[in-house]
């Protein structure tokens, strides 16, 4: 009787440490490779403005039960608010809403007492600044993500990822009934469809978009073209793409075909004039055989 007692306080103990440890696993992990992700200017406020903030993000969550993108003000001069929230179109106004209250519950423990932050969710953003960002492009901050599972042909790959992503670009940007996004589904393989979906906040100009947008192709082909799957985070736009159906609506789409690549056009070419070639040859050689034995026998 005497040792059970510390020795089940020690397995107690144990089990504390366990569960500590998992946590901050866990919690390390959440860090690294799932949503919430933060930009923060780390520019401290003043009272004024934390409260302004609470008013101004309790407006965003009223709105966010109606509508997929909203942009507010409030406060007066040096305490003045400016903020936003944004959806990604495919997503329901519900799922909308409930995306915009996870970002509203951890923005300002994510950055706190901050003059301009940015949260991004799975499927939403939510940003606020003391600073008006209405109509301006801000690719400060972007952040690119990849899914690094092996790839079976990287270079065929990274061709067809680049012809959908400028095409897409080209829609979303300068095409006025895309709404400044677009979603396009391309087969890749016989199994694995290339997903990919670009998005600009709509204050933006064509210009601004297309911009935004093509940062964001050399942000992720600058860090991971190689990859099967890749996203950038931008205050501005959204690019991502994937070899699976990954947003609502990419299983009801019907596939584009697949975008041939200028390096197969020229073998189809090559193989045109290759086998032209052959068969000129071909009848050049008997031609000349022919007239030789026609010649000889002509002599004889
Ligand atoms: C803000 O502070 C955090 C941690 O102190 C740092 O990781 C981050 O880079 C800072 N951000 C800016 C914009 O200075
Ligand atoms: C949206 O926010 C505005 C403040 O910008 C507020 O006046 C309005 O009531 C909100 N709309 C809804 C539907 O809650
Ligand atoms: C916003 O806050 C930053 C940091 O405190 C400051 O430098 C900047 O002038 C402020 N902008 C406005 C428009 O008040
Ligand atoms: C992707 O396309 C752009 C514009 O068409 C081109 O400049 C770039 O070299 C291409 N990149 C790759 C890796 O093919
Ligand atoms: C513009 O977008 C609409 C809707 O997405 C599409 O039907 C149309 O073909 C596009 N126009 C051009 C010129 O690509
Ligand atoms: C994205 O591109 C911009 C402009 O070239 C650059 O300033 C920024 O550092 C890049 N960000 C990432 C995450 O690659
Ligand atoms: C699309 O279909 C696949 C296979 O049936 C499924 O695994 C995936 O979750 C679906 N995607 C969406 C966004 O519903």
């Amino acid at each position: 009787m005497a040792y059970r007692l510390p020795s089940s306080e020690k397995t107690i103990q144990l089990l504390w440490l366990c569960f500590f440890i998992s946590n901050l696993l866990d919690l390390a992990h959440a860090d690294a490779d799932n949503p919430p992700y933060k930009a923060c200017s780390n520019n401290s406020a003043n009272s004024q403005f934390q409260n302004n903030l609470e008013i101004i993000l309790s407006y965003l969550r009223s709105n966010a039960s109606v509508s997929k993108h909203y942009n507010t003000f409030t406060g007066n001069d040096l305490d003045r608010i400016y903020a936003q929230y944004m959806c990604l179109n495919y997503e329901t106004n519900d799922n909308c809403r409930k995306c915009i209250a996870a970002a509203l519950e951890v923005i300002m423990q994510l950055c706190p007492e901050d003059k301009e932050a940015i949260v991004w969710e799975e499927t939403c953003q939510l940003r606020y600044s003391n600073q008006s960002f209405l109509g301006h492009l801000d690719v400060s901050g972007n952040m690119a993500l990849d899914n690094k599972e092996d790839l079976e042909n990287p270079a065929q790959f990274i061709l067809v990822v680049n012809e959908t992503l400028n095409d897409l670009a080209r829609q979303v940007a300068f095409n006025s009934s895309t709404n400044m996004y677009a979603t396009r589904k391309v087969a890749f393989t016989n199994t694995e469809p290339l997903c990919a979906l670009m998005q600009c906040s709509t204050d933006l100009s064509p210009d601004d978009c297309n911009t935004c947008l093509r940062i964001a192709m050399a942000n992720i082909s600058s860090c991971c073209s190689a990859s099967r799957g890749g996203r950038v985070l931008s205050r501005s736009c959204y690019l991502r793409y994937e070899l699976y159906a990954w947003y609502e609506g990419a299983n009801e789409t019907s596939e584009s075909p697949p975008v041939p690549g200028k390096s197969n056009r020229r073998t189809i070419w090559i193989i045109i004039i290759l086998t032209v070639a052959a068969a000129l040859l071909v009848v050049g050689i008997l031609g000349s055989l022919i007239y030789c034995h026609a010649m000889r026998n002509g002599k004889e």
